[in-house]
Order: structure tokens, then sequence, then C-alpha cells
């Protein structure tokens, strides 16, 4: 039954549906907030293998391919990004009453500043692209056009993509390493709240 509930033990807020509560009774992501998380994941994971591999490549067919690849990767984190800010705005991430307020404050600025730069490098990929005066393409779908040629902003776009491909490997690096200190020590059931009901509570 769909409809079964459970109080959220350690808040002691009010009842909640069990499929937005963990099996320690901590509030749950919503499922299109947990949706989005992974895909933002799993399409990070792809942009920086892809761009690695564009840059290691001579001149070519291939490399051209990884460039494309790498941009429409890049731009749907983008779009992703937006979403997820907008769909934030209305459904807040739920409070997390177990972790001391000090860690919950640097989780919570690892987190503006993993969407700050999840917006930043895509931005900067398309201007230091589009400055050049080269169009976009979106997988071969369709394509966003150039602007008009401009070396020296083209220049610090390019410096703030490259320079920032290392705010990218510290702040996910600091965001999986502070899940697995959740997982491994504190052993909070953490990750739960970012994946759907495991235990078929709230399903029958
Ligand atoms: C989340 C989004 C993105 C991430 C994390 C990302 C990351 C990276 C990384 C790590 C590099 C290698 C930098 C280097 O070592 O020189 C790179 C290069 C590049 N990226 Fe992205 N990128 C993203 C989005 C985009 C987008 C949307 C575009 C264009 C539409 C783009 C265009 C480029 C270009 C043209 C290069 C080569 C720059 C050069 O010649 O040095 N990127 N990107
Ligand atoms: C495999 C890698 C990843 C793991 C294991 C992971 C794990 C998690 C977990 C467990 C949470 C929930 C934390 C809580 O309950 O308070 C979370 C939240 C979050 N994650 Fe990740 N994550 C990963 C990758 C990423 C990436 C690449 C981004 C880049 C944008 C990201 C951005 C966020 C943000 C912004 C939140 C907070 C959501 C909000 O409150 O708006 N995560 N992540």
């Amino acid at each position: 039954m769909a409809n079964s509930t459970v109080t959220t033990r350690r808040t002691g807020g009010p009842a909640l549906p069990a499929t937005y509560t963990t099996a320690a009774g901590l509030p749950r992501y919503n499922p299109l907030s947990q949706l989005l998380h992974w895909l933002t994941a799993a399409f990070a994971l792809a942009v920086l293998p892809l761009a690695w591999v564009a840059l290691s490549l001579p001149a070519g067919e291939t490399k051209g391919t990884m460039f494309v690849l790498h941009k429409s990767v890049g731009l749907t984190i983008f779009a992703i990004v937006v979403i997820r800010i907008l769909w934030r705005a209305v459904h807040p991430a739920p409070a997390d009453p177990n972790t001391p307020r000090a860690l919950e404050l640097i989780a919570t600025v690892n987190h503006w500043l993993l969407y700050a730069i999840f917006l930043i490098m895509p931005v900067s990929g398309y201007l230091l692209s589009a400055l050049s005066g080269r169009s976009t393409p979106y997988f071969w779908l369709f394509t966003i056009p150039g602007l008009d040629k401009n070396e020296s902003l083209q220049k610090s776009f390019e410096a703030v993509h490259v320079f920032g491909q290392f705010a990218v490997y510290l702040l996910v690096v600091l965001h999986v390493a502070g899940t697995v200190w959740h997982l491994v020590i504190r052993r909070d059931g953490i990750l739960e709240r970012m994946l759907p009901v495991q235990d078929g509570r709230g399903t029958r």
C-alpha cells in the first residue's frame, strides 16, 4: 500500500509516507531530486574522461567526436543543474538532525559550491568555444551559434575552464569522501536519503 506511514523518529516531526523516510527514520530527498542528483553524478563522471581523452588525441575525426560528446554532456549537466536549483527552491533539502551543526554547514557549503562549479564549467566551456567564432554542436542534433571572435575574452574563459577543473576535482572528492565517512564511520544511513526505498516499505 502506497499510503503506509512512519514517524520521523529522529526529527520528532510529523509522520511522513514510508517512501519519504530512511530505515533509520531520516527524511529522504524526494524522488525527482534523487533522479536529478544521480543523473548529474553519472554525467559528471563522463564529462571529465571525455575531456582528458579529447585533449590527448591527435587532431582528427575521433578527437572531434570526443569534443562533441564532451560539450554535449557538459551542456546537459548545465540544464540538469538549472532544473535542480529551481526544483530545490520549491522542495528544500530534508532536515538532517543527526549530523553535528558544523559538519552540516560544511556539507551545505560543499553542495552550493558544487552547484556553482557545475554551472561555471559549462558556461565557461561554451564561451571559450563560442568566442573563437565556433558554433557548438549538441549531440549532432542541433548547433548553438558561436559569438563574434574576441581573443582576450576567449583566453579568460579558457583559463576559468582549465583552472575550474581543479575545483571540480576537489569538491567532488570532498563530497564523495563525506559520503564514505557517513557510510563507514558514522553508519548513519545518510546515503539512503539520496536513494529510493530499499526494503519495500510503502509498496505493500
Ligand atoms: C560540467 C561541465 C564541464 C566540465 C566539468 C568540463 C571539464 C573540462 C576539463 C577537465 C577539460 C580539460 C582542461 C585541460 O586540462 O586543459 C576541459 C576542456 C575543454 N572543455 Fe570542458 N567541461 C565542461 C563543459 C564544457 C562545455 C559545455 C563545453 C563547450 C560547449 C566545453 C568545452 C571545452 C573545450 C573546448 C576544452 C578544451 C580547452 C583547451 O583547449 O584547453 N566544456 N573541460
Ligand atoms: C558518485 C558520486 C556521488 C555520491 C556517492 C554522492 C552522494 C550524495 C549523498 C549521499 C547526498 C545526500 C547528502 C544528505 O543526505 O545530506 C548528496 C547530496 C548532494 N550531492 Fe551528491 N554524490 C555524488 C556525486 C555528486 C556530484 C557529481 C554532484 C555535482 C553536482 C553532487 C551534488 C550534490 C548536491 C548539490 C547535493 C545536495 C542536494 C541538495 O541539498 O540540494 N553529487 N550526494
